[in-house]
């Protein structure tokens, strides 16, 4: 990427986290250190790969650098702003604006299971609730052995554990840049054991789960 364009993203980006600050979350995109970490485990074979708010399209060029096939991948972004530059760069990726929280309920994959998934989610600004939907969604529709690579900035798994006990996952944190603005993590979210996690398991009541600390690897 050029300056020229890394800094029209940087712009783009900044003035998306002006106008919504919680949804984007972050005031620029990630750099290449960790767009590298997020994506380092995943490779073509894997077939479709869902990528979940992918912004500016960061995390996407890095799995084509990685040898995935563009039309493998589903883009979901809520946000407007980002949907047209994304169509631009990836005419051959699946983009659907919505929101991650809806995936189950959206029917988006009929066919062969889904290999990985890279999220760029703020989940720290997000409900327990809404994580557990989007992470409950996700797993659907994954194959066994996938796995959900989520980054964050804060010092542990921004998924709570109740949620990952509750939904049968454990997190491993593998890796960690602070060439990035700010300093970040990067997890990866599997299934403790094969299971089928069904439309059921979707179900949350607010008070199902408590927001608890956690760090290192957690609910293997
Ligand atoms: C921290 S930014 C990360 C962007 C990009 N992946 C990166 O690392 O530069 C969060 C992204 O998630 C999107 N987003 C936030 N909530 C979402 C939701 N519920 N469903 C889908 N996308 C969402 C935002 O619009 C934004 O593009």
């Amino acid at each position: 990427m050029t300056a020229k364009a890394a800094c029209s993203d940087f712009l783009h980006f900044f003035r998306s986290w002006i106008s919504n600050p919680l949804r984007v979350a972050a005031i620029a995109p990630s750099g290449d250190s960790l767009a590298r970490i997020m994506t380092s485990e995943i490779a073509a074979l894997d077939g479709p790969i869902i990528e979940l708010g992918p912004g500016t399209g960061v995390f996407t060029r890095a799995l084509l650098a990685r040898g995935i096939d563009e039309a493998d991948l589903t883009l979901i972004e809520y946000g407007p702003e980002f949907i047209t530059a994304l169509h631009a760069r990836f005419p051959a990726a699946r983009i659907l604006q919505m929101d991650a929280a809806h995936l189950a309920q959206a029917d988006i994959f009929e066919g062969e299971p889904v290999g990985a998934v890279v999220s760029g989610l703020p989940l720290l600004s997000m409900s327990p609730r809404k994580i557990a939907s989007i992470l409950a969604g996700v797993f659907t529709y994954m194959r066994p052995g996938g796995a959900v690579y989520q980054f964050t900035y804060g010092p542990r798994c921004p998924v709570p554990r109740p949620i990952l006990d509750r939904l049968g996952l454990k997190a491993v944190r593998i890796g960690g840049t602070v060439r990035n603005l700010p300093p970040a993590s990067v997890y990866r979210i599997s299934r403790r054991k094969p299971l089928e996690l069904t439309r059921d398991r979707l179900r949350y009541r607010d008070d199902d789960i408590e927001v608890a600390a956690f760090s290192g690897e957690t609910g293997g």
